[in-house]
């Protein structure tokens, strides 16, 4: 007699989580405005194939679709402030490109989308090296000990010399730097890279207008003969190559997944050029979704239990809704839709019905997602920042903090029979992280302090509170540019007695928090009371 046994399920559920973790790559884009963000995510998308024709992520003017009052805003202003994550395939992997909102007066979404990334690109615009923004978003990855790709951009312009810029991220970064491709030239005669690994040579083939430029890959002997590239500059790149090999050190992955060392490339993303080169070295180096701190110890993304945790919360990005939605980074097993989870802060369990994946304004229902992805869940007011999702054992991942605000302003309510609305607007937007909120420890003087990263953020909030909640305000700006955080709660202030030139504040969960006008101020009370612990990140809640 025969037995018959069940044939073995075409892919194990653990053999396709593994699979699909092993493809994924999750990253974001820090750089100051104008060093083009937008261009690389254009031309990136182009390989993915996800757009047809460049130019889709940054419409312009009228071509730019208004999906709601918030868009409106940022079409007044010609910027862009909601980051929404693209995810593409490309060369058999699954890309997530978290999107970090590129103006000057960015605000803490960024650094919370950074909170969610696994690795992270700094573009720098070859003729201005280091920027203020990339350097403070270089200080959040840091912190995170986020690898970080180096793309030196604008290659066709006359930039500085490359040896150089890499010198100014290794003493002010103090990032090592690992060339992976090395210049043929800048400027009007930039003619390609040198591929340091290969020691292949890929000439850029300059296109007549309209038309892509193309790529060509050859053996140094072949470029040398080829005409295509002037022997001069062929000679004094590999000299410069040379130089590099000489000062020692191979590419240590590891130290680029600690963050310890950043692979450089270089390329121009408006002519295309580079973008490929550079590609295809990052799928190969980047770190993929990794295990991530919990309360509960290091949380692998091959478990089987879904856990993920909200990094971000936006409101009526769709009026015709008066929807909120909430980001999720998937950390560990497989999401699907309609799942049943657990609120890890609330204790509830809630079902995930109308999970979403956002690309750039358009949304598409998502039926699973696995560790590295982001979902956007439709939010009545549950969620916060921070906020962990599981199935199975109770974790908790370690909270996002709030950042160190630098600008300060009392938000004023002219009109009494608004207060209700008022203070619920205030609350909401508290919640949802769009800024942080002050009271003075007076407690006859009611009006929030508005606290921020940027000035924008500012006029959001009240912008918003005027639309969705219908209450004009006054901003009243005071002159601080320094908060920090009490370690010891009140008996640790009290301790020291009286402080000069600063103000104290409380913020919403009724901690001491220190306003400065100046570093110098604060470096006085350093001086002054060389044991009071003061924090510049508000200490997590949870
Ligand atoms: P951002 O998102 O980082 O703010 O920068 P964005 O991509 O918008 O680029 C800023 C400007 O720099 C744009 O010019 C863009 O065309 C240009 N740019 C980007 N990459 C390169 C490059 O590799 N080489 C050169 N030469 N220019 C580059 P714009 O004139 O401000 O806008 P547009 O009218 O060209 O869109």
């Amino acid at each position: 007699m025969t037995t018959r046994s069940t044939p073995p399920p075409a892919t194990a559920p653990e053999a396709d989580l593994a699979e699909a973790v092993a493809r994924r790559r999750n990253f974001a884009i820090i750089s100051h405005p104008d060093a083009g963000k937008t261009t690389l995510t254009e031309k990136l998308l182009l390989y993915g194939g996800a757009i047809q024709q460049a130019g889709a992520v940054k419409a312009k003017g009228e071509q730019r679709k208004v999906t709601s009052d918030w868009m409106e805003l940022e079409k007044q202003r010609g910027i862009s402030i909601t980051s929404t994550v693209l995810q593409f395939d490309y060369s058999g992997s699954t890309i997530n490109l978290l999107d970090t909102p590129g103006h000057q007066d960015f605000s803490e979404d960024t650094y919370r989308t950074l909170a969610a990334a696994d690795n992270a690109v700094m573009l720098e615009d070859a003729a201005k090296g280091l920027e203020p923004q990339t350097r403070k978003l270089f200080e959040v990855c840091r912190m995170r000990s986020i690898p970080i790709f180096t793309f030196i951009n604008k290659m066709d312009r006359p930039g500085r010399d490359p040896l150089e810029l890499l010198d100014e991220i290794e003493q002010e970064l103090g990032l090592a730097c690992w060339p992976v491709n090395w210049p043929i030239g800048s400027g009007d005669r930039f003619r390609g890279v040198i591929d340091r690994r290969s020691r292949q040579v890929i000439l850029f083939l300059r296109a007549e207008r309209g038309r892509q430029s193309e790529e060509r890959v050859l053996q140094i002997d072949e470029a040398a003969s080829s005409g295509l590239v002037e022997p001069e500059l062929l000679a004094a790149a590999l000299e410069e190559l040379e130089l590099l090999d000489g000062a020692g050190s191979d590419l240590d992955l590891e130290a680029v997944h600690r963050g310890e060392l950043s692979p450089v490339f270089f390329g121009s993303a408006m002519t295309n050029f580079g973008v490929r080169p550079f590609l295809d070295a990052f799928l190969e180096l980047a770190q993929r979704p990794i295990p991530r701190q919990s309360s509960t110890g290091l949380v692998d993304p091959l478990q089987s239990g879904f856990s993920g945790f909200v990094f971000k919360l936006q409101a009526n990005m769709d009026p015709r809704h008066r929807d909120r939605v909430a980001f999720v980074r998937v950390c560990s097993g497989r999401f699907e839709k309609d799942m049943t989870v657990q609120h890890a802060r609330t204790g509830k369990s809630i079902r995930l019905s109308r999970p979403q994946k956002l690309f750039g304004q358009d949304r598409e229902v998502v039926e699973d997602a696995y560790p590295g992805d982001v979902i956007g869940l439709n939010n009545p007011g549950m969620f916060a920042i921070g906020d962990t999702l599981y199935l199975g054992p109770r974790v908790e991942y370690e909270g996002i903090p709030c950042f160190s605000p630098e600008i300060f302003a009392w938000l004023r309510n002219p009109n009494p029979s608004a207060f209700k609305s008022f203070r619920k607007g205030v609350n909401e937007l508290r919640e949802e992280g769009a800024v942080q909120i002050l009271y003075d420890t007076d407690q006859s003087k009611r009006d929030p302090i508005l606290a921020a990263v940027g000035q924008l953020q500012l006029e959001v909030v009240q912008y918003r509170l005027e639309h969705e909640y219908g209450v004009q305000t006054r901003l009243e700006p005071l002159g601080f540019s320094v908060a920090r955080w009490v370690s010891g709660g009140w008996p640790a202030l009290e301790a020291v007695g009286r402080i000069f030139n600063c103000k104290t504040v409380r913020d919403a969960w009724d901690r001491p928090v220190l306003l400065f006008k100046n570093d110098w101020n604060l470096n006085q009370l350093h001086e002054d009371h060389p044991d009071l612990g003061l924090s510049s990140v508000a200490p997590v809640v949870s």
